[in-house]
């Protein structure tokens, strides 16, 4: 398509910042919440923290809530035809072999250890932030904390690291609460470099 790619994209694309941790995707603007409640018809949520060992708290809310904060999005949209959430192969973990497309249901470990409950996990990274703060750890402490915890989060429950657990939540939280949404989950491998810009095999992050 050349160079009418970039005319039919400025068409029909309209930006508008949001962020999906915050209620109503954070949309201040009643009026431009109210448009798009009308007029949008597919949602894709991409948005995520996609740092291995993010701050428990940080991944939660957005690979975890905020995937719940674009449903519930969703839900009041006139037109909805379609939520399509990216997800990741690795919530199935690091196993060989072959593995299915099962969903991820509500409190189920990868290693089949009970209890795994979304409340209590909210409630586990409250009460480790409250700990921090009165023995007045330093931001970089709380910091490290968070991860530490993350990590050790998921690896009780068979995951490797905190962000495919917490994007596993998401898919839980989804799964558990979409009702009559029409839900497709994309769990793609490995995508990392661009292909051109800034320059070809540009990597954002650590990876
Ligand atoms: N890359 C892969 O190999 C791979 C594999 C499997 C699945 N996925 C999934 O594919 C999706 C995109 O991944 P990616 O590699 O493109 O990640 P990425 O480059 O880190 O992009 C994530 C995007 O999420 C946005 N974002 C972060 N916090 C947000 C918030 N609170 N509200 C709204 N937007 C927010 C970021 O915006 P800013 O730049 O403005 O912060 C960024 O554009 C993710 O859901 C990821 O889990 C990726």
């Amino acid at each position: 398509m050349g160079s009418s790619m970039n005319t039919l994209i400025s068409e029909k694309v309209t930006l508008v910042p949001g962020d999906i941790t915050c209620e109503n995707l954070g949309v201040k603007d009643c009026n431009l919440a109210e448009e798009m409640r009308r007029e949008v018809d597919i949602v894709v949520n991409l948005a995520a923290t996609t740092k291995f060992d993010e701050r428990y708290d940080v991944s939660f809310n957005l690979n975890t809530m905020g995937a719940k904060n674009v449903l519930d999005f969703s839900k009041v949209c006139a037109k909805l035809k379609m939520l399509l959430h990216l997800s990741t192969a690795y919530v199935s973990g690091e196993r060989g072999g072959l593995i299915l497309e099962k969903p991820c249901c509500m409190g189920e470990a990868l290693n089949g250890t009970p209890g795994l409950d979304l409340d209590m996990e909210k409630k586990i990274m409250e009460e480790r932030f409250i700990e921090l703060q009165t023995k007045e750890a330093t931001e970089q402490e709380i910091t490290l904390a968070m991860k530490d915890l993350g990590i050790q989060r998921a690896k009780k429950y068979g995951w490797p690291n905190t962000y495919v657990f917490t994007k596993a939540m998401g898919e839980m939280l989804l799964g558990q609460t979409k009702g009559n949404i029409p839900l497709v989950i994309l769990r793609p491998t490995i995508i990392s470099s661009t292909y051109k810009e800034p320059f070809p095999g540009w990597v954002e992050g650590i990876r």
